[in-house]
């Protein structure tokens, strides 16, 4: 079922066949610098979770499959990784590269590698410029996988991308991905305002439609209101609309499982801790590592 056909889940201009490149009207990307702040406005408790287990396993080579502006690449080239970033939007990549081009005389930076890249397509996009090449990890954080809707109705699509994601990896490489806590939102339809991901300074509104279609939650629209006009070079209030799959805690460990494998070993963390440590996460993150042989 196309929930298009019933809400209209896009801001104008963005086309509703196709990839489904919510940020191709380049509102998103305008503001998405000042939303989600610079690297160093990376949460630390975010920084050290995801540093922190890369390093563990010994990780050198990461895949970062949802870049957008490329905000935790750089975070990672910092870091001292080796980082491939992907992302299907090319509105979103324009600023990652831009943003490689002004480190350009950072030396860190000459192997950071940029290119588009469709989840569903994700392990022939990057043979085409890496051949042969499987990560160390590769991370889908930020919650964007939830941006893969399922036109097919089964989450077909969805289940596609896992096995993708599982198929870049080299055996025993870990991949890191993450949702809301949609249980949550469903339950109270509401988002809260601040991210475990950064630190952003500008007042955010998040006004949460939940779209149920025959009893069961199909998607989460969230409009966003920012206000960073205290800054003068963007004239209004920036509204956006992005819409998301509705993932539940229990389905989504399945699709993973199923994606990964039954050896694979499956890791939930709620805002970075372990699950129970905090009683309503706003993120859920899961880390799989890939079954060794
Ligand atoms: C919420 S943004 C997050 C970007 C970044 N990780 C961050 O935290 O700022 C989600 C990103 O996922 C990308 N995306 C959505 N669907 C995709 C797909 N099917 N394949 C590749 N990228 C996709 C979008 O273009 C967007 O840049």
């Amino acid at each position: 079922m196309s929930a298009d056909k019933v809400f209209h889940s896009r801001s104008e201009g963005i086309p509703s066949e196709g990839v489904r490149d919510q940020y191709a009207d380049g509102k998103a990307a305008r503001i998405w610098k000042k939303f989600i702040g610079d690297s160093n406005q990376r949460t630390q408790n975010y920084k050290d979770f995801l540093t922190g287990l890369l390093r563990q396993h010994g990780c050198e080579r990461v895949l970062d499959a949802a870049c957008g502006t490329g905000i935790d690449s750089m975070m990672l080239v910092d870091e001292g990784f080796k980082v491939v970033s992907v992302d299907a939007s090319d509105k979103m990549l324009k600023h990652a590269l831009k943003a490689r081009w002004e480190k350009r005389k950072n030396p860190k930076y000459d192997e950071w590698v940029i290119e588009e890249a469709n989840w569903e397509t994700l392990h022939r996009d990057i043979q085409s410029f890496l051949p042969n090449v499987q990560l160390d990890a590769v991370i889908c954080l930020g919650n964007s996988f939830a941006h893969l809707l399922s036109e097919s109705g089964d989450q077909s699509e969805q289940k596609t991308a896992l096995s993708n994601f599982a198929k870049c990896l080299k055996p025993g490489g870990l991949l890191f991905i993450d949702h809301r806590n949609y249980d949550a939102m469903i339950d109270s339809g509401a988002t809260p305002g601040n991210s475990i991901y950064y630190n952003c300074k500008y007042p955010v509104d998040i006004k949460t439609s939940v779209l149920v279609v025959r009893g069961k939650p199909e998607l989460v629209t969230l409009d966003y209101c920012i206000d960073a006009t205290e800054d003068g070079d963007i004239n209004d209030r920036s509204e956006f609309r992005l819409c998301y799959y509705p993932h539940k805690l229990g389905k989504f460990t399945e699709m993973l499982d199923e994606a990964f494998g039954k050896n694979a070993k499956h890791e939930i963390y709620g805002d970075f801790l372990p699950l129970g440590k905090v009683k309503t996460p706003a993120f859920y993150i899961h880390v799989l590592q890939k079954p060794k042989n």
